[in-house]
């Protein structure tokens, strides 16, 4: 019989019921480590003081109104996003697959309000732009399109790294923008070096390409900068958030620059809870907490002494783990056992880590973990480690 809860995802036999910054605490009272952190989405951790004030400040004032009205925490979302990045303008969604969704009908529209025909959107072997119909046929891979046809058309994927290819594809007339995150992160962190990011922008603007940046899972102070692409000192044209900017909450964007969102006029698209108060209260919170340069130091510095620590735990570990990737408190342990059997030894320790493709396990806890918190991991992924070649 098919479970009540459609099965979809294979899920650990592990029900949490509370969590305190780093920690998450089981049903039966044991205290996981959580270096997963909802898969980058608890940026701040678990019941974070200010988070828990602005939400429940807003619950007792506004739950929802639409869209059809001004909302004035939805204002200062917007107005504190654009003020901190490239962006003249933010549309609000619930998700990354959402915003997957605008980003995609606003290149569209874009090249549709120029009387040119340029559906086509550039994407990236490895990809992940969410479950949606238009996020899986951007990605592309068979694993997430196998049986979904007729697939929404216009997205060519290109594999990670063939810069030829990568020219000839964007000279096509009917390519009209390139779609990449900065940092892949289910297709196994694989950060783009900054040099390719600054070559992605040169050859958009060389054939008037729109660029898209994906900065669901790495956006948000996760790699030490509020943004991924800030590391490569260029701009996008269109960007997606989600993730970290809610904390936890149901809260994403897409921001964009005043050329590309221009053909977004009223009426064009829409979203009942797209911005409402309640995310929005909490996304005000988390920005002014993340964008503060001093809390993205904290992140480099916790990051850098991570990382050390992670080279260490490879080095100690050859027979289970191959290198350490990825960058700022995106890391990834490239793993010689399966990844599952790494996750599972950690689950034994009572730390949770992330899977991802190409046999990485994924290390992304909250940004303001403690030092203590590293070390505790850094002892929990030793010992769950050992366990696996005793
Ligand atoms: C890079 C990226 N884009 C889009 C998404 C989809 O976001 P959501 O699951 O909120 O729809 C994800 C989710 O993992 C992601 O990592």
């Amino acid at each position: 019989m098919i479970p009540t809860v459609l099965p979809t995802y294979t899920r650990a036999p592990l029900s949490f019921v509370a969590g305190d910054g780093s920690w998450l605490t089981e049903q039966d009272g044991r205290r996981f480590l959580d270096f997963g952190a909802g898969i980058a989405v608890n940026a701040l951790g678990h019941a974070h003081p200010d988070l828990v004030q602005a939400l429940t400040d807003q619950a007792g004032k506004l739950w929802h109104v639409s869209n059809l009205y001004q909302i004035e925490p939805q204002q200062r979302l917007a107005d504190l996003l654009v003020e901190a990045t490239f962006a003249d303008t933010a549309f609000f969604t619930n998700s990354g697959t959402e915003a997957c969704e605008l980003a995609v009908k606003m290149a569209r529209k874009y090249w549709h309000d120029r009387g040119a025909d340029r559906p086509t959107i550039l994407t990236f072997e490895g990809a992940f732009h969410g479950r949606s119909s238009a996020g899986i046929a951007a990605a592309g891979s068979e694993k997430m399109t196998k049986g979904f046809g007729p697939l929404l058309p216009g997205f060519r994927s290109l594999p990670w790294g063939d810069h030829d290819a990568l020219r000839a594809a964007a000279a096509q007339p009917d390519v009209g923008a390139i779609l990449i995150e900065p940092v892949q992160g289910e297709g196994g962190i694989r950060p783009l070096p900054d040099p390719c990011l600054q070559g992605l922008r040169e050859l958009c603007d060389a054939h008037g390409l729109l660029l898209i940046l994906d900065e669901v899972q790495c956006g948000m102070g996760r790699t030490g900068k509020l943004f991924a692409h800030d590391w490569a000192g260029v701009a996008p044209d269109i960007m997606m958030v989600a993730k970290g900017i809610g904390g936890g909450f149901p809260l994403g964007a897409v921001l964009a620059s005043e050329t590309a969102a221009q053909p977004m006029t009223a009426g064009t698209h829409g979203s009942t809870y797209g911005g409402n108060p309640l995310a929005c209260a909490v996304g005000c919170t988390v920005m002014e907490i993340v964008a503060d340069p001093a809390f993205l130091a904290e992140v480099r510095r916790k990051a850098a002494r991570l990382r050390q620590g992670l080279e260490g735990l490879v080095a100690g570990h050859p027979e289970v783990f191959e290198a350490v990737r990825g960058t700022g408190l995106m890391l990834g342990l490239k793993c010689k056992a399966a990844n599952t059997e790494v996750l599972q030894a950690g689950h034994a320790q009572q730390i949770l880590t992330v899977p991802a493709a190409d046999n990485v396990v994924r290390l992304v806890p909250p940004l303001n973990l403690t030092d203590d918190d590293m070390t505790e991991a850094l002892a929990r992924l030793d010992a769950a480690a050992t366990g696996l070649h005793a």
